[in-house]
């Protein structure tokens, strides 16, 4: 009798353990992270990007890199993989970061053995809208943009060609370039064409500005004071008061019009643009000296220091440059020396803002209202290799 209560308690918490450990399993199954794409024979499913209605519809993608799930995926590995440079320390991400809404907050960043360059690393949100890119708009597509950084001493230090050759003698790349782009093949092209997939699913919609278009939220005063301040050219002649921000940083995407060049302007940073000539290195344009593009503000907060050259530490800094240290010069940009908030008589006279201290809170109210926590938070931009 003992003896089988014995067997039969045995019996059950036999069952028991088993039940409980299937149970474990399946909860463990669903605990793991988005599981790693393993069906290779899979057919490609096309991306499905979200763009709220009133960001424009003025922007292309190659017909020959069309976004698809796997392409995204394979382009976001690349883009955190730090075996892409030559001593396995330097990944994209080490200089976009996510948290810094994919830029970061060095003044120059670090490549391979913690070597510095001279520009200031930008953010890669909404690069949808840009048609030309670096702060000199050097690069015209984001697929010609990613073999800089790859074969740059300073930056990645491993050539396309060797990039290419090292991905092929790993395991998990040539399955997932065959899938995406019909070749086990490794190729330059193919990783560029990959990270741009990524890259153009980097969208920034949710900040408290988009919540506010959406009819979402109501806005302080104060920042309904910047909104209106950052987007008005000022006329003191009839008393309208401006900080003329938004006569370069457009519309919803806060950023320099993606037309051609028309979006790259000089905004007073040096009398002689010389050890910087930016836009004039692209086009060999003597009135494009000292231009760069007029990047977007989005996340701005962020992503400080600030300028291509990461000259100004806080937001602050840059309002004061703007409001009272313009630099004149031969190519400054007419729509700063037309802008002041002061009747300008004398053509002598420096170019200033005059903005007051308190229109200057209400501008940083605006500033800080491009924040997006959610896009620096969303698990699909985030490294796929942690959690692994
Ligand atoms: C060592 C730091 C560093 C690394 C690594 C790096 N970048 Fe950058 N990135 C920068 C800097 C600095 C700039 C601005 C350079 C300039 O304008 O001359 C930049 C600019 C860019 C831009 C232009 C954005 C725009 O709005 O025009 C893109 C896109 C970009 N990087 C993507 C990448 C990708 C993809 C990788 C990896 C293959 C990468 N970066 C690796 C520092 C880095
Ligand atoms: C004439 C065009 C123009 C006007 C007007 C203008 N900007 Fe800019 N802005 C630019 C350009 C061009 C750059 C990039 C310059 C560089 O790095 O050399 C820039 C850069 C910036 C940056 C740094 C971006 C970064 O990622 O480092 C901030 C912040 C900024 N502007 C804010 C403002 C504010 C605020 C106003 C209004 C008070 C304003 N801008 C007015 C053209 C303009």
């Amino acid at each position: 009798m003992k003896a089988s209560i014995n067997s039969k308690l045995m019996r059950k918490s036999w069952i028991l353990v088993l039940w409980m450990s299937l149970l474990h399993v399946a909860c463990f199954k669903k605990n793991l992270p988005e599981s790693p794409q393993t069906d290779f024979n899979a057919p490609l499913r096309p991306y499905q990007l979200q763009i709220p209605d009133y960001f424009s519809r003025n922007f292309r993608i190659p017909d020959d890199n069309p976004l698809t799930e796997q392409g995204v995926e394979l382009g976001r590995m690349l883009f955190y993989d730090t075996r892409l440079s030559s001593d396995n320390s330097v990944s994209c991400a080490s200089c976009h970061q996510q948290s810094a809404a994919f830029s970061d907050n060095n003044r120059f960043s670090k490549g391979v053995e913690g070597r510095t360059g001279t520009r200031n690393s930008m953010s890669l949100a909404n690069l949808l809208w840009v048609n030309r890119f670096f702060w000199d708009g050097r690069a015209t597509s984001l697929e010609s943009q990613a073999l800089f950084p790859l074969g740059h001493p300073d930056e990645m230090n491993l050539p396309p060609e060797q990039a290419a050759a090292k991905l092929q003698t790993l395991p998990e790349y040539p399955p997932r370039f065959k899938q995406v782009f019909g070749s086990e093949q490794i190729t330059p092209l193919n990783i560029a064409k990959a990270l741009a997939q990524f890259q153009r699913t980097l969208i920034s919609a949710n900040s408290r500005y988009d919540r506010y278009l959406r009819g979402e939220y109501r806005p302080t005063a104060l920042e309904l004071q910047g909104i209106q301040l950052f987007f008005t050219h000022p006329i003191p002649e009839i008393g309208l008061r401006g900080g003329n921000c938004g006569d370069c940083h457009v519309g919803p995407l806060v950023q320099g019009d993606p037309t051609a060049f028309r979006g790259f302007h000089n905004n007073g940073l040096d009398p002689d643009a010389t050890l910087a000539p930016g836009l004039q290195n692209v086009t060999g344009n003597p009135n494009d000296r000292g231009k760069f593009r007029a990047v977007s503000l989005r996340n701005i907060a962020l992503t400080a220091p600030y300028m291509h050259d990461g000259r100004f530490q806080t937001l602050e800094q840059v309002l004061e440059h703007y409001d009272q240290h313009i630099q004149m010069s031969r190519t400054l940009d007419p729509l700063i020396i037309e802008a002041s908030n002061e009747i300008r008589n004398d053509n002598n006279a420096p170019v200033k803002l005059y903005l007051t201290p308190q229109e200057k809170r209400a501008i940083l109210a605006f500033l800080h209202m491009l924040t997006d926590s959610t896009f620096i938070q969303d698990k699909r931009f985030s490294n796929p290799f942690i959690n692994r």
